[in-house]
């Protein structure tokens, strides 16, 4: 039985490509979308949220989060995103609204209603994760399953070093959420870098027609210019192979698990997600996944004709 999600994004291209493919999944209810700052600011994230859902015909609650880390000064991502964080391609202005309650708020009532229903992913950083959790100690468990992108489990960081972006936009957070969740599938940058999407998958969709395909063309378009430009041989999508594993398990072929915790105070390595095989393995670590079937799951959910 496909899980009910809650998605936590800072949306971003590739988390309304990821948005996608959770919204036009047969089986899958996306009973909210929580919003938070990250790639762009939280006011834009809600807004490309909207006009995400009104590419994929589809109306859920989504609701605002934080507009910055706990600690950190916001690191915003608009150079990889564009300025409105959907790639600067002149969008229609959304047809929905945002809900009144707070997103913190929202991921506390609902986990607590209804116990064991809800699948969290998060896509984005960890801060409004954090802070439910902080604000009931009981979110954790009251969710059916956790899921982020973040981390590297390599120390291949795409921010610095040795970090990736969600982690290292909020390192306290991620901690205070590793160190609370019994257990959390990571879907690390290494994954992301190690499953790219060939450009020959992306061209096929080119002639494609129907709203959430055009949609995913539009966006697309601005990050491939980048990735191509830095010499990447296919599309990254961190945040759609985050939900793809969340909604379908089956498609991870090899993972291991292992005590993950966030380094917070290094010079050079604060952010880092730092591996200890001694601990209390709390981290599923996904290392390859079937990316034939990710892709199919993806344009299945784009409905292209
Ligand atoms: O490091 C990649 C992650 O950071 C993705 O979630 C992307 O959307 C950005 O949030
Ligand atoms: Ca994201």
């Amino acid at each position: 039985m496909p899980p009910q999600l809650i998605i936590d994004t800072d949306a971003g291209i590739d988390d309304a490509q990821a948005l996608l493919l959770a919204l036009g999944q047969p089986g899958v209810e996306v009973a909210a979308i929580t919003t938070l700052s990250g790639n762009v600011h939280v006011d834009k994230v809600a807004k490309n949220v909207l006009k995400t859902l009104d590419a994929a015909r589809q109306r859920v609650p989504v609701y605002r989060g934080v507009d910055r880390p706990l600690i950190n000064d916001v690191n915003y991502a608009e150079d990889i995103h564009g300025t409105d964080g959907l790639g600067d391609c002149n969008l229609p202005e959304p047809s929905g609204q945002i809900e009144p309650e707070h997103a913190v708020l929202a991921l506390c009532r609902m986990a607590a209603a209804h116990p064991g229903r809800y699948t969290l992913v998060a896509i984005g950083p960890l801060t409004n994760v954090a802070l439910a959790t902080r604000l009931d100690p009981a979110f954790p468990r009251n969710l059916a399953g956790f899921t982020f992108m973040g981390g590297a489990y390599e120390a291949r960081g795409n921010t610095s070093s040795v970090a990736e972006f969600n982690v290292y936009n909020d390192p306290e957070a991620a901690a205070i959420v590793l160190n609370s969740f019994p257990r959390a599938t990571m879907i690390s940058w290494e994954l992301t870098l190690n499953h790219l999407v060939p450009w020959d998958k992306l061209a096929a969709l080119d002639s494609k027609r129907g709203p959430a395909v055009e949609f995913f063309n539009k966006i697309s378009a601005f990050i491939e210019a980048n990735l191509r430009r830095d010499g990447y041989q296919g599309m990254a999508m961190p945040d759609a192979l985050a939900v793809a594993t969340a909604i379908a398990p089956g498609i991870v072929t090899q993972s291991v698990r292992a005590h993950v915790q966030v380094e917070l105070s290094g010079t050079l390595t604060r952010g880092q997600t730092v591996v200890d095989w001694r601990g209390r393995p709390q981290v599923d670590i996904i290392k390859h996944i079937d990316l034939e079937r990710f892709w199919q799951m993806m344009v299945k959910s784009l409905r292209a004709e």
